[in-house]
């Protein structure tokens, strides 16, 4: 298998090299060796990202699920390939072996061509951590149905408007999700959202928490009877290369979500090439990526990327602190994970806790640890190395995006030297590069910029579903001819890249991706709210919170803030989900703007950091004045 297993820095270089010096011949190798098609492409690639346009393998016909389940049933039939961890530590673990998987996936998607699900349509699975959830995302790309998977602790408000915004014919959710102690009402808001979805005919319905629950007559079906009855027997849709696999929502800087389109042949190979390089899976590893299913990571790194490579992938459906904050080490122990791949932020909030729920457990089993989402805190990288990997395991700082498919930017474990807070050298195959704010490349390196991808990787997501346009003036258009990630980097000495953050108005919190727009809107639908601004502000766990700055109504002013803040805060958690609630609230009588009306948020940002009094230049203002009240707003918080 040349080119698909890097052993060390060394060979990384080459490979790089020839994958930028040929990345057609380079990827068509991968694809050749390791994955099996229907029929051969008739290119490899075709791109051009003025239109922009990306198409990989075109003339290819494959089935996603054929490369993640059937080719392994001869060799790794009883293999497991979801090692299903419940909430509840009293509860058996499952083991779902690749022959099972195979079993449950065809019957699965039996029933979605009972209940007329064709190819093309669109399912929306807002489903917890289950088994079911992968069966069902596998089910839909089985008959070539498009997913759409909507984090399950979205509001019914976000949930709807992600429906609504891929017609989505069907909803496939369950009774509820434990979480911890807690218990959450998932099918009460999928019937609140489904008020007002007129695309959707039916919403199957996976039994989990057994609790009481409304079932719509004509519309609802319970799932579990329908695939006793389902054959087993359900052979793979032949698809075209680009035909799309899934749709995944990922906020902007403004308006609606953006549903990412990603398709099947590129998709299925880049995340399986990452995955396996990036981790150096090894046949009889364990690995667990602790991210949901709800977000990229997820699909790519617990679902599709394993997979395809005939892993055994963890599915873990609790949180870190239930029944204690050694619930995850205990995991590793338990089903002696070899890699184990995480956010920044759940490393910080592990690290506030006793170093004795760490000790408890034998981590003896873990060859590699990962980092994603957002940049991690050398205090956070340290204690990861130190504590849970031992000085032992090499940490990959992975960078990526949902527009990305997959890990752009890694070390590669045992290759790469780390660097603490360092993401690295590209994955081969990215093409990276810095670019300043006139549109000049920054050649060399200890230098920092904007980072943009000059050539497409197999992954890239091909439109924004529904707007094309979005996603030409999103990606391509600050930067002519090349991708721009929104994100700032620098670039050191060796060329190693570290990420510095969001340029834009995208703000990661707990390494959740939230834009602005969405939340002021939310903010604004408060009868005493005249307008608002959210930026954000550093946080010890979180890595950044979120900060608004309110100006109420006169008949606002003259009610209790505290009542005011706590309800805007429930009017966000209505809109889009309690992952966006803000952090501080301050109350003012007025945001500095430039002249032509536009709110500067340069200038707020710079107060809610405790910056205030290094603002630069604000006499080109419209209000100047309103600055030193918003300062001193800003202490009192
Ligand atoms: C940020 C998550 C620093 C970045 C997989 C990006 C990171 C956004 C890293 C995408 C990292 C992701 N270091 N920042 N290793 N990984 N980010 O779409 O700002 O949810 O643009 O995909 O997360 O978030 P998304």
């Amino acid at each position: 298998m040349s080119n698909y297993h890097i052993k060390g820095l060394e060979e990384y270089y080459q490979v790089y090299r020839k994958s930028v010096e040929n990345p057609e011949l380079f990827w068509e190798e991968i694809a050749e060796e390791n994955f099996i098609w229907r029929k051969r492409w008739d290119t490899v690639l075709e791109w051009d990202f003025e239109k922009p346009e990306v198409k990989w393998f075109e003339g290819a016909q494959l089935n996603i699920t054929e490369n993640c389940l059937d080719r392994h049933l001869y060799h790794r039939g009883d293999k497991t390939a979801i090692l299903f961890e419940p909430n509840d530590p009293k509860d058996p673990a499952e083991h779902i072996t690749y022959k099972e998987l195979h079993k449950r996936v065809c019957k699965f998607a039996n029933v979605l061509k009972d209940k007329g699900i064709k190819r093309g349509d669109r399912v929306c699975i807002y489903v917890p951590m289950i088994p079911e959830l992968i069966v069902s995302m596998l089910a839909c790309a089985r008959i070539g149905a498009v997913h759409s998977v909507v984090f399950a602790g979205f509001s019914s408000a976000a949930l709807r408007t992600r429906i609504n915004d891929a017609s989505c014919k069907m909803v496939i959710t369950s009774d509820g999700s434990f979480r911890g102690s807690k218990t959450i009402d998932l099918k009460g808001i999928v019937d609140e959202a489904c008020k007002e979805t007129p695309s959707v005919d039916s919403v199957l319905v996976v039994k989990r928490i057994r609790s009481e629950v409304h079932m719509e007559d004509g519309r609802d079906h319970w799932v579990a009877p329908l695939l006793e009855k389902a054959s087993i027997d359900c052979p793979a849709e032949t698809m075209e290369a680009e035909d799309p696999l899934f749709i995944l929502y990922t906020s902007g800087s403004t308006g609606m979500p953006k549903g990412m389109l990603h398709t099947t042949a590129g998709y299925m190979i880049y995340s399986s090439y990452t995955f396996k390089n990036v981790f150096q899976y090894r046949e009889e590893d364990v690995y667990w990526c602790s991210a949901d299913i709800g977000w990229i990571t997820g699909h790519s790194y617990i679902a599709y990327g394993p997979l395809a490579n005939g892993a055994t992938s963890v599915l873990f459906e609790g949180v870190p602190n239930f029944p204690d904050w050694g619930r995850f080490w205990e995991v590793i122990d338990k089903h002696k994970v070899n890699q184990f791949f995480t956010a920044p932020t759940a490393i910080r909030a592990l690290a506030k806790e006793d170093l004795s729920h760490v000790m408890k457990h034998d981590l003896s089993s873990l060859k590699v640890l990962g980092t994603v989402g957002e940049p991690i805190n050398e205090e956070a990288w340290h204690w990861y190395n130190n504590n849970i990997g031992k000085k032992n395991c090499p940490i990959v700082d992975s960078y990526f995006q949902t527009e990305n498919g997959g890990i752009m930017l890694s070390p590669i474990a045992y290759a790469t030297p780390t660097i603490p807070t360092y993401a690295t050298l590209p994955i081969p195959g990215i093409q990276t590069c810095l670019m300043d704010e006139e549109g000049n490349e920054i050649k060399g390196n200890q230098v920092s910029g904007r980072l943009c991808i000059k050539f497409p990787w197999p992954s890239i997501a091909r439109t924004i579903w529904g707007d094309h346009k979005r996603y030409k003036d999103t990606y391509f258009s600050t930067f002519k001819g090349k991708y721009f990630t929104g994100d700032g980097a620098l670039r050191n000495e060796t060329g190693y890249y570290r990420i510095t953050g969001r340029v834009d108005d995208v703000i990661i919190v707990s390494g959740h991706n939230l834009g602005t727009a969405p939340i002021e809107d939310a903010i604004n639908e408060h009868p005493d709210v005249a307008e608002s601004a959210i930026v954000g502000f550093p946080h010890d766990i979180k890595g950044n919170a979120l900060y608004g700055y309110v100006t109420l109504k006169e008949a606002g002013k003259q009610r209790n803030p505290d009542t005011v803040r706590k309800e805007i805060n429930q009017l966000i958690t209505e809109n889009i989900g309690a992952i966006a609630k803000l952090e501080k609230i301050q109350f003012t009588n007025g945001l500095p703007k430039t002249r032509s009306g536009k709110i500067m948020r340069r200038i707020l940002r710079k107060i809610a950091t405790g910056e205030g009094d290094n603002l630069g230049d604000i006499s080109t203002l419209l209000n100047p004045e309103v600055v030193e009240a918003v300062k001193q707003g800003n202490q009192l918080m």
